[in-house]
């Protein structure tokens, strides 16, 4: 496996902890965030790690700013990209599993550094479950290309 990770000044010492928690489970890292003290946009790592991971490039996406949210916003302006910010282990997995996200996002705030280990575990180790989900994630995608829902528009 392959993940792309980025972060912003707030989240260094988090994303160095990170990248050094899945490289000891064998997981492969590419840190395209900032390692420079000074204040440094989270669209940034946000844009970057979210095209690698539309592009294919990497398997799915790490991304940490001080509460995961502006960071997980950029990313998601991106087609292809779902994702979501869980500041608990079991959000993390369902993600996954029920809305196949494919970039789990956190806050160096929010969360300490056990915790985000834990949570990545979860989101790393967890499948995408498919069937019923499938159809309604296909409706996110949909959404996505479309700027519209037929569910709703044409009914
Ligand atoms: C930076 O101060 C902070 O705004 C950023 O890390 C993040 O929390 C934004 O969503």
């Amino acid at each position: 496996m392959k993940l792309a990770i980025g972060n912003d000044h707030v989240a260094i010492e988090m994303k160095n902890e990170i990248k050094a928690h899945l490289e000891s489970r064998g997981i492969e890292v590419i840190n395209v965030g900032t390692d420079e003290p000074g204040s440094f946009d989270y669209a940034i790592s946000g844009y970057k790690v979210a095209k690698m991971v539309a592009a294919g490039e990497v398997d799915g996406g790490v991304l940490i700013c001080g509460t995961g949210v502006g960071i997980s916003l950029a990313a998601n302006k991106v087609k292809g990209i779902r994702a979501c910010v869980c500041s608990e282990p079991f959000t993390a997995k369902l993600s996954k599993q029920h809305n196949n996200s494919n970039i789990i996002a956190f806050g160096a705030r929010v969360v300490g550094v056990e915790l985000a280990k834990m949570i990545v575990d979860e989101w790393v180790d967890a499948e995408f479950q498919g069937g019923r989900h499938e159809r309604r994630v296909n409706m996110i995608m949909e959404i996505e290309a479309t700027q519209r829902l037929a569910a709703v528009d044409e009914r």
